[in-house]
């Protein structure tokens, strides 16, 4: 039999450090319920001692997750080790994930400790988490960078310790495969207790070799690999989930080892983390791109009718593509309605809610004759967007003009705080004069840093998703808005976004 190759899921903690990608315990309860169904074995919720938003979160997900591990990262000191400890408390099945630097660079110039005093700290560290559970990961942060010998010393004093998974991570994505996978290899054969943990690794995408890296990985015997739907995270993100798992799966030849995914839950995470976060998926993206599985060369197309395999390695179906598939129309029923959104994997989390979305399910119907799978998702999101964020501003109404040699204009009916305010504005173009109109009533000041439209499936008629990251006082946000008007659409992602500042989420980051 295979070994077993552990998914550890990392998209609400380290995908969560992206730049706009905060996500709210509403969002993180609906990412965690889906990592469940997929079948992910532990997934970091967060950060608990970074803010109280993030511990009530985590200790969130700790209270619905069943079938995985939940963890919480601490930095190694007593405190944070203490607040996630209290965090993932209510978990069936919880881990405490602790980390301390351990390059020449980061202790010097960041934590300012000699590499004997670091070594003090991660042994006492892990000694005091076991004092909470049995299920402690230690990382020695940017071991990439590390020198082996001392990484070799702290490694196995703190298996010594009760460290249970030993998490090599790639902090700043300065390796490449060869050598990393010789530095699992390395330690695996050195340190002479390494057989009583799980080798783990976590590797950062600055190169573009995180999923490289981590393959390397496990071919040198590391048996979990830290990842993030969408490959989302810090900087140039983390390992990609969908393609560490794929790779696995479709070369069994070559890998010792499989994970456990239900693979057909892929595209539905890659959706729904895409529309919490905001964060579109370009669309060449391995896997869950909108064209990864579409053929545009005539030979390629002619081969692949001819036989599948010809330019498939895997079939789109078994990553959950649902092929476009026509699924309810003008006239389909609350229930219709409720069971197929049950068959996507989406749960929302009240009747009340439920009404909302087949309300707005009803009004895209009569705009949009047909509605597939990409259309419930994106109308879901935005529902629940709107619920979690407590609204503020919530779009009514708009009409925009445009004609050949006279200037856009564009008026606005929205809500604050339930009272109805109206502005109008000129712009180089209707977008551009819905937001100034918006803005001429929200006065939120936030710098524009991105705008971004993609249809959500084909044709004219298809509804047009919008994105739009706003940043004001260091805070980046990230809106998103779809309607079958992309005026609309704009306008209902920048109200979105005004939401996400006017909530508090409050973060720090860890690696700092
Ligand atoms: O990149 C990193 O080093 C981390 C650690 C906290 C594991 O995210
Ligand atoms: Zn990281």
């Amino acid at each position: 039999m295979k070994d077993r190759l552990i998914i550890f899921d990392t998209t609400m903690r380290d995908g969560e450090q992206s730049p706009g990608a905060s996500m709210t315990r509403e969002e993180k309860l609906r990412i965690a319920r889906h990592l469940e169904r997929m079948r992910v074995d532990v997934i970091e919720a967060g950060f608990p001692a970074s803010s109280p938003g993030d511990f009530d979160a985590v200790r969130a997900v700790a209270g619905i997750i069943k079938d995985s591990i939940v963890c919480g990262l601490a930095r190694a000191n007593d405190r944070d080790i203490s607040r996630a400890a209290e965090a993932v408390k209510p978990a069936k099945q919880s881990r405490i994930h602790i980390f301390i630097a351990t390059s020449p660079i980061h202790m010097e110039r960041k934590l300012r400790l000699t590499p004997d005093q670091v070594l003090t700290e991660a042994v006492n560290a892990t000694r005091f988490a076991r004092r909470f559970t049995e299920d402690v990961e230690f990382s020695p942060e940017d071991a990439g960078r590390s020198e082996p010998d001392f990484l070799c010393r702290v490694l196995e004093a703190v298996i010594r310790e009760g460290a249970k998974t030993i998490n090599i991570p790639d902090t700043v994505g300065y390796t490449v495969p060869e050598q990393f996978g010789v530095l699992i290899r390395t330690l695996r054969e050195r340190i002479p207790n390494s057989d009583k943990v799980i080798w783990s690794v976590h590797c950062h995408n600055d190169l573009g070799l995180a999923v490289a890296n981590s393959l390397a990985a496990v071919m040198n015997g590391a048996r979990q690999v830290e990842c993030t739907v969408n490959g989302l995270g810090e900087r140039a993100g983390n390992a990609s989930l969908e393609e560490v798992v794929m790779a696995v799966r479709t070369r069994q030849d070559i890998f010792p080892c499989d994970t456990r995914i239900d693979t057909t839950q892929i595209v539905p995470a890659s959706r729904l983390v895409s529309g919490i976060t905001g964060f579109p998926v370009q669309p060449n993206k391995a896997i869950v791109g909108a064209n990864a599985f579409a053929h545009e060369a005539g030979i390629h197309q002619d081969g692949v009718l001819k036989s599948r395999e010809t330019y498939e390695i895997m079939r789109a179906e078994d990553v959950g593509w649902a092929q476009n598939k026509l699924v309810l129309g003008k006239h389909s029923g609350r229930n219709a309605f409720r069971q197929r959104l049950k068959e996507l994997g989406i749960e929302l989390d009240s009747e009340e809610a439920v009404n909302a979305a087949f309300m707005r399910f009803k009004e895209l119907a009569d705009k949009k004759h047909e509605i597939f799978d990409e259309d419930l998702q994106a109308l879901v999101t935005d529902e629940s967007h709107a619920h979690d964020q407590g609204e503020h501003y919530r779009f009514v109404s708009l009409t925009a003009h445009t004609e050949t040699g006279e200037m856009p204009y564009a008026r606005i009916v929205i809500t604050a705080e339930g009272k109805e305010s109206r502005a109008e504005a000129q712009g180089s173009g209707p977008v551009d004069a819905t937001l100034k109109a918006i803005e001429s009533i929200a006065a939120s000041g936030a710098e524009l840093q991105l705008y971004s439209v993609n249809a959500i499936t084909t044709g004219t008629e298809s509804q047009g998703e919008v994105t739009v990251r706003l940043q004001k006082g260091g805070r980046i946000v990230n809106g998103l808005g779809a309607d079958t008007d992309i005026v609309v659409a704009s306008a209902k992602a920048y109200l979105s976004a005004l939401n996400k500042l006017h909530s508090k989420i409050e973060r720090i980051n860890p690696q700092m």
